[in-house]
């Protein structure tokens, strides 16, 4: 199991010349005083912006990549594996003295449109454990984690044990996610093996359930021995929907630490579609609902990590449905400023902005 500190470990080597003063002092060094990693993700085009570059060189001290490293965007015909787009972002950190997180291995969506049809009539697990050992050893060594299985918890699908009826489940039964996790400790036994899943952070009726059957499914597989190492919270969050209970979610986590587990914040933005139109009222509502969630996950010593889902609002869709919106859900505005919601999460790592 690696310690916080060996979680940091060549972070914390790379930019021990940054220091976690002065208000240039980026989130990068003001979470590694805290003993976490902050950092975010990107697409390897975003690297042509020198300035988008700066901004990530300060507040980052971990990648991952949005979507270059999905099975749709690596291996879009069979057998053919395209890593260019995660290895330019793996190459940047590299220099940067950045860790990485890789994303993801095991996932119900982002496939690339022969899978399903060889999931269904897949002979063995081969199609997804071949693929794992692929990836993971193409990078192994220079990734610190890995969300392994993603979202493979849905209890709207109604079985008992809470899991979502895809088509590795329907194919290979419950087991594929403990059979992922093994295979993924074998390719990389220093990769730290993550379980990824949004749902576990809100304070409605549907999220009790969920919590309950992430729980149950993680004190299931650390029953079996199964390398399940981690927590993956996404930490998609709502500025104007229900609130995080922090109560719920402060219990929660204190029943995944007691497993022995890491907790890693993995995709942190806010929606703010549902906001006023004044920024102001939205910026603070946004930094409100983050720091209402970061408040109790930085009380948990398992925390290692936290990830925001972007650094900057400047490489953010408009949403089709609401052409007159800019959305306004991550740290820095498009002009690489920081926002509230940066100062909420500086604060979150002890730092009085
Ligand atoms: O890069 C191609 C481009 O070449 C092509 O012309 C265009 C037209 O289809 O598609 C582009 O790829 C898009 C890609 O994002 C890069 O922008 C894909 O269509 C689009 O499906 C993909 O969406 C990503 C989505 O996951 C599915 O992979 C989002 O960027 C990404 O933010 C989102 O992230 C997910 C996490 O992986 C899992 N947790 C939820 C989270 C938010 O949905």
């Amino acid at each position: 199991m690696l310690s916080r500190r060996m979680l940091l470990g060549t972070s914390m080597a790379a930019f021990s010349g940054l220091r976690a003063e002065g208000a240039a002092a980026g989130l990068r060094a003001i979470s590694a005083a805290r003993g976490v990693l902050f950092g975010t993700a990107a697409g390897s085009y975003q690297l042509r912006d020198g300035d988008f570059q700066a901004a990530l060189m300060r507040e980052a001290a971990i990648l991952v990549p949005e979507y270059e490293q999905v099975r749709e965007a690596i291996e879009p015909e069979p057998g053919r594996f395209d890593f260019a787009g995660a290895d330019l972002l793996t190459s940047f950190a590299g220099r940067s003295g950045m860790a990485m997180h890789g994303h993801t291995l095991v996932w119900y969506a982002a496939n690339p449109k022969w899978l399903d049809e060889k999931v269904a009539h897949a002979p063995d697990d081969e199609i997804f454990t071949t693929y794992i050992t692929r990836v993971m050893q193409h990078y192994a060594g220079a990734y610190r984690s890995w969300d392994v299985v993603n979202e493979a918890i849905w209890p709207q699908d109604g079985r008992g044990d809470g899991l979502r009826v895809s088509q590795w489940l329907k194919r290979f039964g419950p087991g594929y996610i403990d059979t992922a996790f093994h295979v993924a400790k074998l390719a990389d036994p220093k990769a730290l093996l993550v379980y990824s899943d949004w749902g576990c952070e809100g304070g409605e009726a549907w999220n009790d359930v969920f919590r309950a059957k992430t729980l149950a499914f993680l004190e299931g597989a650390k029953a079996r021995g199964v390398p399940v190492e981690a927590l993956g919270l996404q930490g998609h969050l709502n500025a104007f929907g229900p609130p995080v209970d922090q109560a719920k979610l402060r219990t929660f986590l204190d029943r995944v630490k007691a497993l022995g587990l890491k907790i890693l914040v993995t995709e942190l933005d806010v929606d703010d579609t549902k906001a006023p139109r004044e920024i102001a009222a939205r910026d603070a509502a946004v930094a409100d609902a983050t720091a209402r969630f970061l408040d109790v996950v930085m009380d948990n010593s398992a925390t290692a990590a936290v990830l925001t889902w972007g650094l900057s609002d400047r490489y953010l869709h408009k949403p089709e449905w609401l052409p007159d919106y800019t959305p306004r859900k991550l740290p820095l505005d498009a002009d690489l400023q920081r926002k509230p919601m940066w100062n909420a999460i500086a604060r979150a790592f002890g730092r009085r902005v």
